[in-house]
This record gives C-alpha cells, sequence and structure tokens, in this order.
C-alpha cells in the first residue's frame, strides 16, 4: 500500500525512514503504520455507513495494544478466540459490548469472563458448545446471545491449512444440522439466538466462494424466520485475502456491494471479523544482514530476523516480499535464500530472492502486519522483536523487546537435595 514508500533513496512508513527506526530501536523490529490501518478499517466501514453494523476485527491477526486501542477509537468491535484476548480489549480500553467470541474449544471459565463483561456474542461452533453455554449462563443468571457457526460447505480455494468451510474440518455446525441446533438454542432457557455466522478460510482472491456461503446462509436464513426464530445479524467472519505476490482480492468495496445486493431487504445487522485484509499491509519486518555466505548451489544471506520472528515462510510456504531499505542502485545482484540464525533448515523468511546485498544492509519483509508478531516465539532463546508504530512523522514504541531474563524468569531450578546427584 501507499504507507510504505520510497523517498530520497529510503523505503519509509508514512513519514519515518525505516533506516531512523532502525537506528533507534535495533532489528529485528516489527513496523507498523497507523494510517494503513485506518484506511484499511474504513474500506470496511465506508460502504456499511448506511446500515446497522459491526467490524469485528480478527485479534488473532495482531493484538498489539496500540492496534486494538486504535482500532477501537475508529468504532471497531472484535472477535476473540481465547480469554486473554477478551482481557487485551479490555486491556486497551476497547468495548466488551463490541466483542464477538468464536472458537472451537471455549472453556467455562472463558465463558463466564465472557458473560461476566457482557459481550456482544457468542459464536457457537457445536451442540455441545450450546449446552454448556446454557448451563454457565444459568449459574451466572444471565442470558447468552449466541449465533451458530454454520459451515456452508463451500471450498475456499486457499492453502488447506487456513481453509476452514468445507464439511470435513472442525469448525462449525453442518449446514444440514443447524436447523436442528437453532431449535434447540430456542429451547434453552439462558440463550438467546440472535444472529448466523459464518468463515470459510482465510486469502481468499476471489468473490464466488463468500457468494455460495451467504447464499446457504441466506436460505438458512429464511427458514428459520419462518419458523419463528428471529435472527438479527449476520456474521460473515473474515477471509478476504491480501496482495503478497500479485495476488488480485476483490476490493472491499465490490465484496460489499455484492453481498448487499444478495442481502436485499432482509433487516439484517451485519457483521464481519476481517483480520488479514485489516493489519497484513500494515506492517513490515525490519532484518538486517550479518552474513553473506555466497556458495556454490545456493547463495544464502544470513540475516538477524528468523523463523521465531516470522513463521508464515516456514509453516505455510508463504511468499513475503523481501526489499532493500536504502536504495543500492548500482551493486550487481545475485540470487539469494534470505535465512535465520536458527538452527533449522525449515528458517528462512525468502527463497530465490534477486537482490543486491552487503553485510550490514538492512531489509524489510513485507506484508508482515497480519499473523506476525502475535505467531512469534522464543525459540532458541530468542527475544521476540520490537514493535513499533508510525503515526504519521512520529514514532511510537508499542512493544519492547523482550529482555533475555525475561525469557526465563517463569521458570525455577529444582530445589536443593531435589537431584539424585547432589
Ligand atoms: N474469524 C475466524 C473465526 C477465524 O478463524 C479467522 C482466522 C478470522 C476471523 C480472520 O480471518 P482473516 O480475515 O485474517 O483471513 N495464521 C494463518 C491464518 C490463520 C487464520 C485463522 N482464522 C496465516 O498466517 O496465514
Amino acid at each position: 500500500s501507499g504507507h510504505f514508500h520510497w523517498q530520497q533513496g529510503r523505503l519509509h512508513a508514512e513519514g519515518v525512514s525505516l533506516e531512523a527506526v532502525a537506528e533507534r530501536f535495533g532489528t529485528p523490529c516489527y513496523v507498523y503504520s497507523a494510517a494503513a490501518f485506518t484506511d484499511h478499517f474504513r474500506q470496511y466501514a465506508r460502504p456499511l455507513a448506511g446500515r446497522d453494523h459491526l467490524i469485528c476485527y480478527a485479534l488473532k491477526a495482531n493484538s498489539n495494544l496500540a492496534v486494538i486501542d486504535l482500532l477501537a477509537r475508529l468504532g471497531a468491535g472484535f472477535d476473540i478466540v481465547s480469554v486473554g484476548e477478551l482481557e487485551r480489549v479490555l486491556a486497551a480500553g476497547g468495548d466488551p459490548g463490541r466483542v464477538v467470541f468464536s472458537g472451537v474449544g471455549k472453556r467455562d471459565d472463558e465463558m463466564a469472563r465472557a458473560l461476566q463483561v457482557g459481550i456482544r456474542c457468542f459464536n457457537v461452533e457445536s451442540e455441545a458448545e450450546l449446552e454448556r453455554l446454557d448451563a454457565i449462563a444459568g449459574r451466572l443468571g444471565k442470558r447468552a446471545p449466541v449465533s451458530l457457526r454454520v459451515n456452508p460447505d463451500v471450498d475456499a480455494r486457499t492453502h488447506p491449512y487456513i481453509s476452514t468451510g468445507l464439511r470435513d474440518n472442525k469448525f462449525g455446525i453442518a449446514i444440514d444440522d443447524a436447523e436442528r441446533a437453532y431449535r434447540r438454542a430456542a429451547e434453552l432457557a439462558h440463550l438467546e439466538p440472535v444472529g448466523i455466522d459464518c468463515h470459510i478460510g482465510s486469502q481468499l482472491t476471489e468473490l464466488a466462494p463468500f457468494l455460495d456461503a451467504l447464499d446457504r446462509l441466506l436460505a438458512l436464513h429464511d427458514r428459520l424466520v419462518a419458523q419463528g426464530i428471529a435472527i438479527h445479524h449476520l456474521d460473515l467472519g473474515g477471509g478476504l485475502g491480501v496482495d503478497y505476490r500479485g495476488e488480485t482480492p476483490p476490493a472491499v468495496a465490490d465484496y460489499m456491494a455484492a453481498l448487499l445486493e444478495r442481502i436485499g431487504t432482509r433487516p439484517l445487522s451485519l457483521m464481519f471479523e476481517p483480520g488479514r485484509s485489516i493489519a497484513a499491509n500494515a506492517g513490515v519486518l525490519l532484518t538486517r544482514v550479518e552474513y553473506l555466505k555466497p556458495g556454490e548451489a545456493k547463495n544464502f544471506a544470513i540475516v538477524d530476523a528468523a523463523m521465531n520472528d516470522l513463521i508464515r515462510p516456514t509453516l505455510y510456504q508463504a511468499w513475503q516480499a523481501i526489499t532493500p531499505v536504502v536504495n543500492n542502485g548500482g551493486r550487481e545482484t545475485r540470487q539469494w535464500d534470505v535465512v535465520g540464525p536458527i538452527c533449522e533448515s525449515g528458517d528462512y523468511l525468502g527463497k530465490d530472492r534477486q537482490l543486491a546485498l552487503a553485510e550490514g544492509d538492512l531489509l524489510a519483509v513485507h506484508s508482515a502486519g497480519a499473523y506476525g508478531f502475535v505467531m512469534a516465539s522464543n525459540y532458541n532463546t530468542r527475544s521476540r522483536p520490537a514493535e513499533v508504530m508510525v503515526v504519521g512523522d512520529a514514532l511510537f514504541e508499542v512493544g519492547a523487546r523482550e529482555p533475555l531474563e525475561a525469557l526465563w524468569q517463569r521458570e525455577s531450578r529444582l530445589p536443593q537435595g531435589a537431584v539424585v546427584a547432589d
């Protein structure tokens, strides 16, 4: 997006050069653009302005408090999948009344906390979960608003690990069982069915699967209404893809227009759970070349970021653009595998990249704002990277690099005498 751009031979996030970020905060470092988050969120909000709606940003994509805070101020709600994510929303000043709770394995304590703070809706994924939620709501003297996550059995045509709308995966209630489940929900004293929900997968680059799913949901909606089960909202999940490598996902506005046309005059409030399409192209991972290791078969550029910092290439063979941060035109290019320092062959950020590299160069791994830091680990006892957010010409540290001691602070040695060798 235009929020990361070249200016005077330097790659910038808005008004701040990434070279300046690296000087101040070191590498590896995630750099987010507030304007990009804002712009991506508004692409959803704008076409829905005239009707009742709630855009519940999927926190799992990037749950940094500054991101939550920024989106909350823009009017976002949040899609959470754990009590931890709920506590983050509260810690960042988000409104629990704008939270929906997804996930196949909600625990009792998670349901109880969500009921206590008064979330907007539980996206229930099984009949067993309906019974459990009813019991817990009863115990707390509450009535839980529920939406059933229906599995519409459509092929999202995306990577199998992130496709969730087919009959043979663990998510949702099969569409053929949905009416029975709604009748059951309507019977249970402490539940109030208010919505229908689906989420068919992630990084979708075509409209057709979304529209197929919508058609099946609308047919279900009409059957439920005919049976006297009032449905207030439709939650179409997240899943809209982004441009990592020349993909051309539908524009949000076109997606909305196609949906609104099909929904017609049904008086439904609309909800969405976008994650990637808001966060991915609002962030880059900044890293520095440590060593160059040209060879017979392969040239390796060893950088200071690794699979623990950004696992998408390793886990999904995902491709993310890697560019220099300072213009080095004139230098000779070669094909490089950009790899990290971790002791695994799968530790790479990009393969066969045509780059002109020298030791000490800064590189940006693009489209790293979603499923980047949130999937980072401390493998090899590496601190997770710093996170900074640019707002115009201003630069804020929104996540400190972990001090090494923090990595073992929660651990203990064995007590004296517990070890045989004593
Ligand atoms: N709602 C539900 C119920 C979900 O399971 C997900 C993502 C979303 C919304 C947000 O979907 P999005 O708009 O981001 O596509 N780690 C993987 C992606 C996993 C997505 C899981 N569910 C990756 O890095 O590609």
